[in-house]
């Protein structure tokens, strides 16, 4: 009989020690230790499990094994669609619509065989239920209550479906580990049947798994390291926009971004996302300036806000939404010192509309005129889109790929482009009609421009 062992396991990381410990050596994070019971399976390698080198120009590989999903914006974030035999996980919040969009993923996806639905956190009659609501009419959908994955095991070998959804990953439990389902020790067995079910039959599994609080998949870096491809669905609760985003990716991009709008119908998908980013920006009003950012491929028009006011306080308070807390101090450092505004007994709140996170130094020419022009009061004109890295020395740094940002600001009716002054050689083959660019050097200059 194999040994009974108890181990103790870190929910955060995964990281295993045979004592309790209030400071997890790996990740750091504290009282994160629980107890697990697991029986150690002997070692024992039978002639069977080895496999032999092949040369890399001997490997088969079919051209066309990729299924597109019939939802756009989940192909280009999958990198053209789902590879056959891949290990897909979506994780995000409770409730922020993984379900939702895999089972309209399910309505949309034409197939040659069926698709199988695994629920383990629904009954049959909720997601039936929801799928009526959301108009799905697919008779190829074979639905699966099971929470058990050797039984989800046999079902794949006798149904041989064209993919699966397995919708929880934390529901999910394997009977040779005797912790609870969710547990970092089974969420690793049961990722780890999965992936031998994929890789030996070709059959493309897409995992669903819950985010913590902290932000990490609960049984969490396990999963990412295991999977093909790790897609996390984001998005503020109260507002309508989803996000998913690709943060690895074994068979495209980790860059690109699908836009989604949760409607009473399901979610839809934001063909014009510069558009509806825009569509709620104030006409002449300090503190609102439009940048253009990359996602990916692909640029987008954001709305970014300032809102600048005398301190009540002996520290100013400071505070970033969408973007880097760290950069907007920095960016205001550089208003200060070189342009000599006088921020420091002002309170600053800068705001990305709509709920997106930007992370690009080309927004920072953006996030400096919305600072300055809610700190003077002046509105930036309606028709203008900022593009720059500011550096520390108040210069404008050139970005990458001006000309499709301009593209889509010229697409969209924007009259004028404030672009670095680096840029202006790249952009000189490309004539634009109707919008005109205006190379800056520094940020003096940019403030003498538009303020
Ligand atoms: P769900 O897909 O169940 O979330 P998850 O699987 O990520 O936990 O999404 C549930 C939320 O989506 C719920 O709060 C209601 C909302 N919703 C809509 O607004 N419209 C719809 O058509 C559907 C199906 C859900
Ligand atoms: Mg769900």
């Amino acid at each position: 009989m194999a040994k009974v062992k108890s181990i103790f396991v870190c929910q955060t990381c995964g990281f295993e020690v045979s004592g309790w410990m209030g400071k997890c050596p790996s990740c750091n994070s504290w009282n994160s230790f629980v107890e697990e019971i697991s029986e150690k399976q002997p070692d024992k390698i039978s002639d069977k499990s080895f496999s032999a080198p092949v040369l890399i120009g001997e490997v088969k590989v079919d051209n066309e094994d990729r299924l597109s999903t019939d939802i756009k914006e989940l192909d280009r974030v999958l990198g053209g669609g789902m590879v056959k035999g891949s290990l897909i996980l979506v994780g995000g919040d409770p409730g922020i619509g993984k379900s939702t969009l895999l089972i309209q993923v399910c309505g949309q996806v034409k197939t040659k065989a069926n698709i199988l639905y695994v629920s383990g956190e629904e009954s049959l009659k909720q997601v039936k239920l929801r799928a009526d609501r959301l108009g799905i009419a697919n008779d190829r959908i074979l639905m699966l209550s099971e929470t058990n994955i050797s039984s989800i095991e046999k079902v794949i070998a006798g149904e041989k479906p064209e993919f699966v959804i397995i919708d929880s990953i934390q529901t999910m439990y394997s009977e040779e580990i005797s912790s609870a389902p969710g547990s970092v020790s089974q969420v690793r067995a049961v990722t780890g049947e999965l992936m031998k079910i994929s890789k030996g039959s070709g059959i493309t599994i897409i995992i669903v798994g819950h985010v913590t609080k902290e932000g990490t998949l609960a049984g969490p870096r396990v999963l990412e390291h295991m999977v093909d491809t790790v897609l996390y669905f984001e998005g503020e609760r109260h507002l309508s926009y989803r996000i998913l985003r690709a943060v690895k990716n074994r068979f495209g991009s980790t860059n690109e971004i699908g836009i989604f709008e949760m409607t009473g119908s399901g979610l839809r998908e934001v063909e014009n996302p510069s558009e509806t980013m825009l569509s709620g920006k104030p006409k002449d009003v300090p503190g609102s300036v439009v940048v253009s950012c990359m996602e990916g491929t692909r640029p987008l028009l954001i709305e970014v806000q300032a809102l600048v006011c005398p301190t009540s306080f002996g520290m100013p308070r400071r505070m970033a939404t969408g973007v880097d807390y760290n950069r907007i101090t920095l960016l205001m450092a550089v208003l200060e010192k070189r342009i000599g505004m006088q921020l420091h007994n002002f309170d600053a709140y800068v705001n990305v509309a709509g709920g997106l996170k930007v992370d690009e130094p080309a927004c920072d020419l953006g996030i400096v005129l919305a600072v300055a022009s809610s700190f003077r009061n002046i509105p930036v004109a309606n028709n203008v889109v900022l593009i720059g890295e500011v550096g520390l020395t108040g210069e404008i740094r050139a970005v990458s790929q001006i000309e499709k940002r301009v593209t889509e600001a010229m697409r969209i009716g924007f009259k004028r482009c404030i672009i670095p002054a680096g840029n202006s050689k790249a952009l000189s083959q490309f004539e634009f009609k109707n919008t005109e660019i205006t190379c800056v050097d520094n940020v003096q200059q940019a403030l003498e421009l538009l303020l």
